[in-house]
């Protein structure tokens, strides 16, 4: 047979290629294809949050590890039960020395969050306490009730709450709510309380800073 020219070899290429090209184009326009490398686009993506057999717990969002806290979240220990607060109340210590910058930012933190019910003595004569659609006021702080209650109990009931009043937890920081556990204990008993700060001098000095919050008080 003869040889081929390179003329008849490039008309067998072309009708060739032509019948490939024929051929692809009538399959349907719903056939996907064909996939050379599946993995690279058939990856298991997970939608987040999504129902999934692949975790324990049957959802793509992955739980936290157990004792996880949110960051700058200090847990408190004791339960929310007459257990709790009574255990509060014997083992919570104030970790916070008594001094006049912790008298003055109790008092302030007190006349932006509980004046309007405890009064700005802590007698119980708040606006909120004294309208006549409240129920009772709250006992005064040096009341027989409240005079010798216990450090702990004090930081216990802003936390949760106690009785007609809501918990602070959420709006107050440990921190601040340990200064107004000193304030309280200030409207229980000035004299006894700036007794603790220890020294005539000072007593002066811290004296002065008050009166610096009361003026912060009438301004709001
Ligand atoms: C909505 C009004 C209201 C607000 C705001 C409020 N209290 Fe009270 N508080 C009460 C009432 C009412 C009681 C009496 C609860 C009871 O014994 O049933 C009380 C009780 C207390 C007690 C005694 C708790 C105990 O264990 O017996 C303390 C201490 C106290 N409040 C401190 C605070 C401090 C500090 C704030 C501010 C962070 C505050 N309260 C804000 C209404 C309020």
């Amino acid at each position: 047979m003869k040889a081929l020219s390179h003329f008849q070899w490039a008309k067998f290429a072309g009708i060739f290629m032509l019948g490939l090209i024929v051929l692809q184009s009538c399959k349907s326009d719903n056939a996907p294809g064909y996939e050379y490398m599946p993995d690279m686009y058939r990856s298991p993506s997970l939608e987040t949050y999504a129902e999934t057999d692949l975790t324990s717990h049957g959802s793509t969002a992955l739980q936290p590890v157990e004792g996880t806290i949110p960051v700058g979240f200090v847990p408190y220990a004791y339960p929310n039960t007459a257990e709790g607060y009574a255990a509060a109340g014997e083992n919570l210590k104030n970790p916070l020395v008594f001094n006049e910058d912790v008298l003055a930012e109790g008092k302030a933190v007190f006349t932006k969050m509980c004046i309007q019910c405890h009064g700005k003595a802590g007698k119980g004569d708040g606006t909120v306490a004294s309208n006549p659609r409240w129920p009772g006021p709250p006992p005064a702080y040096d009341s027989p009730a409240l005079k010798d209650l216990p450090e702990g109990k004090i930081f216990h009931s802003i936390h949760y709450g106690k009785g007609l009043m809501g918990s602070h937890a959420s709006l107050i920081v440990q921190e601040d709510r340990w200064k107004l556990v000193h304030y309280v204990q200030y409207l229980q008993d000035k004299d006894h309380k700036m007794a603790a700060l220890g020294g005539g001098e000072s007593t002066e000095a811290a004296e002065a800073e008050v009166v610096v919050g009361e003026e912060l008080a009438t301004k709001e």
